[in-house]
């Protein structure tokens, strides 16, 4: 069955999860251009949608190349959440995501994110608001299997599953751990295969543990979850989709060679830079050259290398010595 989240069709059901840090339009661009059908942004807190300003517009960007994605927000109060989805319908995000996963201290703290999967009356509260202000928008809620990881019953997630499906979500991703657990220990798939036998005629989008373009394939066949978000595995492989792609087809995944590794790297500094300004494209691309170190041959020294450099000039040298010319 093709996925489809509400009206919208999803032309593979492997997309990018919401990834803080990670999943801005540059990333989603380079992976859009690897094939990635579908993306979630970072979660931008209710509040920071809502104020005008040069936060707003960083976290805040669309692109014509990169659709269907799903704004994510994050927040505690119905109306201020219902006020963000309006103000991101208007933008043109294609859906709504609501974030109640997070397991940042800061987060949970707040009654925001995963603290949400110990208050079902609220999180209801806020799934009924936010559909009700979109008519029309698909609504999508992330999800953690539980809020303690002893519970084994997660009554409170059926709660709060069943409550949004009835209030008209058009899918629910589930990230198969507990917020306690926060990244630690196995996602427990056999979760997501009973989540999907509980709603077979619904929309289940998992998430947890897809660490390569083989998983995500595994994750659909054993939990028969109708899509899945792949997350850290993403981070640093861009191909990630295209090998999933390949995969689903009987080929094998075709890997890049150091020279379109080195091109895609260059292009993804050139979309920082243009989406932030030289100075955060740098920072960001620092930072994000040590998670594409993970696929050359030499990462250790190539990691050695990046932590080291400060400048805009050091980062090319060494981006240029380690993916030019036969390694
Ligand atoms: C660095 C990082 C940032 C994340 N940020 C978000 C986020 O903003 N919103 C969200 O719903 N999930 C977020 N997640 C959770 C992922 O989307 C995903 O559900 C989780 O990592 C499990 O998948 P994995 O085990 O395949 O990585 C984040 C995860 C990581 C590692």
């Amino acid at each position: 069955m093709p996925l489809r989240i509400g009206a919208i069709p999803i032309d593979f059901p492997v997309g990018l999860g919401a990834l803080a840090g990670y999943s801005d339009l540059p990333y989603r661009l380079i992976c859009r251009s690897l094939g990635v059908p579908y993306c979630v942004t970072e979660a931008m807190l209710d509040r920071q949608v809502l104020l005008e300003g040069k936060l707003r517009k960083r976290l805040i960007r669309l692109d014509p190349a990169d659709h269907p994605v799903a704004g994510q927000i994050m927040g505690t109060e119905p109306e201020v959440m219902a006020e963000a989805a309006r103000s991101l319908d208007g933008m043109g995000f294609d859906i709504i995501d609501l974030n109640f996963a997070c397991p940042v201290r800061k987060v949970v703290s707040h009654k925001r994110g995963g603290a949400l999967m110990n208050d079902p009356d609220r999180a209801l509260a806020i799934v009924r608001a936010v559909v009700e202000a979109v008519p029309g928008r698909p609504v999508t809620v992330k999800l953690r299997r539980s809020f303690r990881d002893a519970d084994k019953t997660h009554e409170v997630f059926w709660t709060i599953a069943r409550g949004a499906f009835e209030a008209g979500v058009a899918a629910i991703a589930v990230h198969a751990r507990s917020v306690e657990q926060k990244y630690t220990g196995r996602a427990d798939w056999g979760f997501l295969a009973a989540l999907k036998r509980e709603f077979p005629d619904r929309t289940i989008l998992g998430s947890g543990d897809v660490t390569s373009p083989a998983d995500a394939l595994r994750m659909l066949d054993e939990t028969g979850v109708d899509g899945v978000l792949a997350a850290r595995g993403a981070i640093g492989n861009p191909w990630f989709f295209e090998q999933t792609r390949d995969l689903a087809a009987g080929r094998p995944p075709r890997k890049p060679g150091l020279d379109e590794q080195r091109d895609v790297i260059y292009r993804h500094f050139r979309l920082a830079c243009e989406a932030y300004d030289p100075q955060r494209g740098l920072k960001i691309l620092r930072h994000f050259s040590l998670q594409y170190a993970k696929m050359h041959p030499r990462r250790t020294d190539l990691r050695n290398a990046l932590v080291a450099v400060r400048t805009e000039e050091q980062w090319r040298a060494v981006i240029d010595a380690f993916y030019s010319g036969p390694q």
